[in-house]
């Protein structure tokens, strides 16, 4: 893509050693990482964030940080190239059912005020946000679709997948996975629920994709996401990137998004100190969950 762009210069050849990143330079991209991500980049990373953007820079062909943080920062070309790195300098690891503690919550705590609305007709959400390649999101609609067939009901409910990494959506969107994640799947579920694709994949089944809608949306954004009155907000493994004030930020616009009675479920020790008044703590110490209070 940027790298058809003839505002371009030639492509680096060879496999130089990267330049050195100087102090400000260095200041620079943090401040930019910051302000558009809310990611936070300390020291500590200072050779990732080099490796990660030198690597890139010269795929397109800068050679100069400078002139390729000028290139992002203007113009159409700057905004498709942006997108791509901040694929490169965000984590995507995820599993299905990654914490199980918090799942088996979701289905315990969550889901009987859950049914009880579709019993009389309401239709439930939730959303996934930072789900990286939907494998979250998935989770959590086989763990909905099994109760409601175990109910025997058929109510409405829909899940949201939101990320910042257009790679990882269009991953998701294909609900496609390699057959080693099968084993992250409960028996009885991946029976039902996953379809064999050739001798090395599985795929998502039509029933659990057609509940699941995926879109791209920064989290720091949360206040103003279009996705409105949730019944749970499952945000796990994405806050640890951004610092305190942003953190603050993000819960406080979660929390804005779902309805009274809803669930916000976060990793466990992910977030210390933070506490909004609508919003109190609930579940045992294995999990981490505000409910938010009508
Ligand atoms: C480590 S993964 C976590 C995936 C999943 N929630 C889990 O726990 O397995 C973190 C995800 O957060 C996403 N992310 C990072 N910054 C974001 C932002 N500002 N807005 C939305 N998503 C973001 C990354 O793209 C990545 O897919």
């Amino acid at each position: 893509m940027a790298a058809a762009d003839e505002s371009l210069p030639a492509v680096w050849s060879g496999l130089d050693k990267l330049p050195e990143m100087d102090e400000g330079q260095f200041e620079r991209w943090v401040e930019l990482l910051r302000e558009r991500t809310g990611m936070c980049m300390p020291r500590e990373r200072k050779s990732f964030l080099v490796t990660s953007v030198g690597l890139r820079m010269r795929e397109v062909g800068y050679e100069d940080y400078d002139a390729y943080l000028q290139y992002l920062v203007s113009g159409r070309g700057g905004n498709l190239e942006w997108t791509t790195l901040v694929d490169r300098l965000t984590v995507h690891e995820t599993r299905f059912f990654r914490d199980a503690r918090s799942v088996d919550f979701v289905r315990e705590a969550c889901l009987p005020a859950m049914l009880e609305r579709m019993r009389s007709g309401e239709a439930v959400q939730l959303w996934s946000a930072g789900c990286s390649t939907g494998e979250e999101a998935f989770t959590l609609a086989m763990v909905m679709e099994n109760e409601l067939v175990r109910h025997g009901l058929s109510g409405y409910y829909g899940i949201i997948g939101s990320d910042i990494s257009l790679h990882s959506l269009a991953a998701a969107k294909q609900g496609i996975y390699h057959n080693r994640r099968l084993a992250q799947i409960p028996e009885g579920l991946r029976e039902r629920y996953c379809e064999p694709l050739g001798v090395s994949r599985f795929r998502i089944d039509d029933t659990l994709r057609r509940r699941v809608c995926f879109a791209q949306s920064n989290i720091l954004d949360a206040a103003r996401a279009p996705f409105a009155s949730m019944d749970v907000i499952y945000c796990q493994n994405v806050l640890i990137y951004f610092d305190r004030e942003h953190r603050r930020q993000i819960l406080d616009g979660l929390s804005e998004r779902l309805r009274d009675g809803g669930t916000l479920v976060l990793a466990p020790g992910e977030v210390i100190g933070w506490s909004n008044p609508r919003m109190r703590r609930v579940g045992d110490s294995g999990v981490l969950a505000f409910q938010r209070m009508g």
